[in-house]
């Protein structure tokens, strides 16, 4: 095989967002475009992948880390101009470069595997990634010769009302003999309705020279897409999202309403899991078998077992057991986890907390800053005291202990195995195993007070 090298083009500003954050930086299903691209591209077998950064380069390069090489285009004059900041890397190699813009998120490996293999079958020097749009506005358009060879790639700006006419659009994705194009890219003037130094320029160089041009045509305009305005943002959700789902659902997920349901590129799901609508499953997450998610849940860098329940609630960064039941209207907070057979019931915040097997927090509890043995149960109400305004402190719970209604635990304390807490005590000091600690004021009543009072009154 032909050493393979790619190029992706992450320069430009995208004015047309109209945004702060950089264009291929803006996410789709919560990853951003760019890394889209790049992590397709990556399956090609490359022996080098180039993406050239100029508006916003530090955070493309933070997003990216070690994924790619990067060269500097510190003025963006065009994407010819931006290829040719690739030189560096490039010049020299014998094989092939792929070029691809950043804003084209839903580009497979697939489709650029077979316009390699067009490519390769043509003996081309270039072959360009064609498909034909329904509303090809912005887009280059392909010209072609009566022959059906292609000419040459006019850009919209650019075009005659004849050209405008044609629904065969450049979807931006090239692949070019390494060398021919580091040649020819010295020649592309910027004489243009844009005064920029255009890529596919180089086509209709290449030939004048008398070089083979090729165009693979994908039937796919979808996965083509390319994203210049929130417009075209909110198609590429829609499509990635779409492509997401039916991922999963080929995969034995049962998605109740898939239109309503937001699952990141990285998830892994189980089979027979049930996905109801509403819910947002966000980063690195992997959910079991058989558990049953939603409705209105968002899950974020999470791991969820098996047979677990999570209805109405907010997991982030904690790692959830099997046959765990998770709401309505919990909240677990980052670095907790979450033991088997556990019930984290309605209205319960957990942070920073170990929970250990069969216990239970099924009301109204805050539960910070704790490690909590196995078998234990939580009252409605508890709370562990864990901030003096300065400091965090540990409250540790041992197995099979039981703390009751309304109670305050004070940290640093430790509830010793098998201990009782009573109801609406403020525990301050430990409690040794099995032992009761009542921390409450003790009972007063007062005979006949009312009317002792009423009589006042009068
Ligand atoms: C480009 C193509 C157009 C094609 C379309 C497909 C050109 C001249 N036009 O138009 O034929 O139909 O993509 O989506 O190539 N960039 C740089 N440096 C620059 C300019 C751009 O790195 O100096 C990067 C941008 O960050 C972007 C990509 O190149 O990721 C494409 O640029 P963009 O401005 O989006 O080009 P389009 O107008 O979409
Ligand atoms: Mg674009």
């Amino acid at each position: 095989m032909d050493k393979r090298f790619a190029v992706v083009l992450a320069a430009g500003q995208g004015t047309r967002m109209k945004s702060k954050l950089y264009k291929v930086l803006h996410p789709v299903c919560g990853k951003p475009m760019v890394e889209h691209v790049v992590d397709e591209a990556l399956k090609l077998s490359l022996a080098k992948l180039v993406t050239i950064v100029g508006h916003g380069a530090e955070d493309v390069k933070k997003q990216l880390g070690e994924k790619s090489e990067y060269a500097l285009q510190a003025e963006q004059l065009g994407t010819a101009h931006a290829v040719k900041q690739a030189k560096p890397f490039l010049t020299g190699e014998k094989g092939v470069t792929i070029v691809i813009c950043g804003d084209t998120p839903l580009l497979t490996a697939e489709t650029m595997e077979a316009m390699l293999k067009e490519h390769k079958e043509k003996d081309a020097k270039a072959t360009i990634l064609t498909a034909v749009a329904d509303d090809p506005a912005g887009y280059g358009r392909i010209i072609r010769s009566e022959s059906g060879a292609v000419q040459k790639i006019v850009e919209h700006k650019d075009a005659s009302d004849q050209e405008r006419l044609v629904k065969e659009i450049n979807t931006g994705t090239y692949c070019f003999d390494n060398e021919a194009l580091f040649r020819v890219i010295e020649q592309v003037s910027n004489d243009n309705v844009q005064g920029e130094y255009y890529l596919p320029d180089v086509i209709e160089i290449l030939k004048n020279e008398g070089e083979t041009v090729a165009a693979y045509q994908t039937g796919n305009f979808q996965e083509t897409l390319g994203v210049n305005d929130r417009v075209a943002l909110s198609q590429a959700e829609l499509f990635m999202k779409q492509r997401i789902n039916k991922r999963h659902m080929q995969n034995g997920v049962s998605l109740i309403d898939p239109m309503n349901t937001y699952i990141s590129p990285e998830a892994v799901i189980g089979s027979d899991t049930v996905i109801y609508p509403g819910t947002v499953i966000k980063g690195q997450v992997q959910i079991g078998e058989d558990s049953i998610i939603g409705p209105h849940s968002e899950i974020e860098n999470s791991s969820i077992g098996s047979r677990t329940v999570i209805k109405q609630s907010v997991v982030n960064n904690s790692k959830v057991g099997n046959d765990v039941n998770i709401g309505p209207f919990a909240h677990i907070r980052p670095e907790s986890t979450i033991g088997n057979e556990v019930k984290i019931g309605n209205f319960v915040e957990v942070k920073k907390t170990q929970f250990g097997d069969r216990s239970k927090a099924s009301h109204l509890s805050y539960v910070g800053d704790a490690e909590v043995g196995a078998d234990v149960n939580l009252g409605c109400g508890s709370i562990t005291v864990n901030y003096d305004g300065k400091n965090k402190f540990l409250t540790k719970i041992e197995d099979g202990a039981f703390i009751g209604c309304n109670s305050n635990l004070v940290a640093p304390v430790t509830v010793g195995k098998g201990a009782y807490v009573a109801a609406g005590s403020t525990v301050t000091e430990d409690v040794p195993g099995e032992a009761l600690a009542i921390a409450r004021a003790r009972q007063v009543n007062k005979d006949d007070y009312v009317k002792k009072i009423h009589k006042k009154q009068s």
